[in-house]
């Protein structure tokens, strides 16, 4: 195979990349981002592969979610807090029911930049380029905005390092703590059956918490009973941005790219012959590929054979994406293909993307059924095939947003998505929703057991 360097991608045919009016200053601040801290160390990103490998065997579940895109506007602590507290609720519901670790990634600190179906937005007879997340151009409908802007890049470095300063804080200082369980329970989750739900499984813990605690284990001599781990990630778009924070570990000499603890590819960037693929293929980081329904059985065996050539379990994740209505026809041959190649992989379910519709009403939104229907699918398909329902990918937030209709515990209509509609590109699952998901998958744990 060709050498490989961490600019080696730039001979390659790329995709959905911002055009900026002057070359030289994205050169600049990439040149400059390039002198700057990584934002993770390698060592941290191989426990998160030592980890992922457990989900690839069925003794770990990966639990990935956050934001479709992070704001520069709604950058603070309350938010980043919440999507913590629920991330961690989700994974204690998930724990009880399968008696598995759950794998904490969000997609967070660094978590910006967006592929496009479309170059350029039209409204009346004006049309601009497309927007293309907080880390390159701007969300209002104007020229200036739309403009792509290469400090953004710094912009963004910036408040990834702060977000994750505040998580590896909430994860080691005390947040995490199982003692304090019920803290997690957010206050418009708290009265609806839902939050007493949880709240009964948080007493069960409690009730278990005392009990070791009389044996002697306590948060202060156990540290895993008082701290957490939430791993980074996110789509690896901007690959320049990327290259700039790619450094050579010191302990094992091979290259990580330290803007996140894992990276993923999307579903428009990932051709076995374009530079995303050439770049992912040399960084030693987890790595994660969406899998949508035009992927083919062939293109998926080259994938894992450029990305993960030693077929080492934990590094690569295929992030399965197709839809309530397709995933059952498209999925099991895939499954089976890469079952009968003999290939170590994380299979996680992205129930949110094949999902999204608009409503007459002018929103981008996704259904909760569909997107339940499509993990059960996802589920059951694994169960039928004897392979591994490894994790679970979706777009959602600690805030009580209307973004996606349905579900039993807030019943979302049509008509109220427009009351706190916030996000800044896909609809995410808010608190009530995010953490009924967690409820209905333990159910299919349940299924698997019985
Ligand atoms: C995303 O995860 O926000 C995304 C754009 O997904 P996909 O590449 O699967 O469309
Ligand atoms: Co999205």
């Amino acid at each position: 195979m060709r050498e490989w360097h961490k600019s080696s991608w730039r001979d390659f045919p790329i995709k959905q990349q911002p055009e900026y009016k002057d070359p030289q200053s994205v050169k600049r601040v990439e040149d400059e981002l390039a002198k700057f801290p990584p934002l993770i160390f390698a060592e941290e990103a191989r426990s998160l592969q030592e980890k992922l490998a457990k989900a690839v065997s069925g003794e770990a579940f990966l639990l990935q979610g956050g934001d479709c895109a992070e704001s520069f506007n709604a950058f603070n602590a309350d938010t980043i807090k919440n999507l913590f507290k629920v991330m961690m609720q989700m994974a204690v519901v998930m724990t009880y029911s399968s008696g598995k670790p759950v794998v904490k990634v969000g997609r967070i600190a660094g978590q910006f930049a967006k592929p496009r179906s479309s170059e350029t937005e039209a409204k009346g007879d004006m049309e601009l380029p497309s927007y293309r997340g907080d880390i390159v151009n701007d969300a209002d409908f104007a020229p200036e905005a739309r403009e792509a802007r290469p400090e953004k890049l710094i912009k963004a470095y910036y408040q990834s390092a702060a977000t994750l300063n505040l998580l590896r804080a909430f994860s080691r200082g005390g947040m995490a703590d199982l003692t304090k369980v019920h803290n997690w329970n957010l206050d418009f989750v708290k009265d609806k059956a839902l939050g007493k739900r949880y709240e009964e499984l948080a007493e069960k813990i409690t009730q278990a918490m005392k009990f070791i605690a009389a044996c002697g284990i306590t948060p202060e001599n156990t540290p895993q009973l008082h701290e957490t781990v939430l791993y980074t990630s996110h789509e690896a778009l901007l690959l320049g941005y990327e290259e700039a924070l790619t450094r050579i570990d010191s302990l094992t000499g091979k290259w990580y790219d330290c803007s996140a603890h894992m990276l993923w590819i999307g579903d428009r960037t990932r051709d076995p012959e374009g530079a995303h693929i050439e770049f992912f293929r040399g960084i030693n980081n987890p790595v994660g590929v969406k899998v949508g329904p035009s992927m083919t059985e062939d293109e998926l065996v080259v994938l894992t054979e450029k990305l993960n050539p030693e077929n080492i379990p934990g590094r690569l994740t295929f992030i399965v994406r197709m839809g309530a209505d397709k995933i059952g026809e498209i999925f099991p041959p895939l499954l089976r293909r890469i079952k009968t190649e003999g290939k170590n992989v994380v299979w996680s379910c992205d129930p949110m993307h094949g999902n999204t519709f608009k409503t007459e009403n002018g929103f981008k939104t996704r259904e909760f059924n569909n997107i339940l229907s499509e993990v059960k699918q996802f589920f059951q398909i694994h169960a039928a095939e004897g392979t591994v329902a490894g994790g679970i990918h979706l777009e959602m937030t600690g805030e009580d947003v209307t973004e996606c209709t349905g579900s039993q515990s807030c019943n979302i209509t049509v008509d109220a998505l427009g009351s706190r509609y916030h996000t800044q590109c896909d609809p995410r699952l808010n608190a009530n929703q995010a953490l009924e998901m967690a409820f209905m998958i333990s159910e299919f744990f349940k299924d698997l057991k019985s």
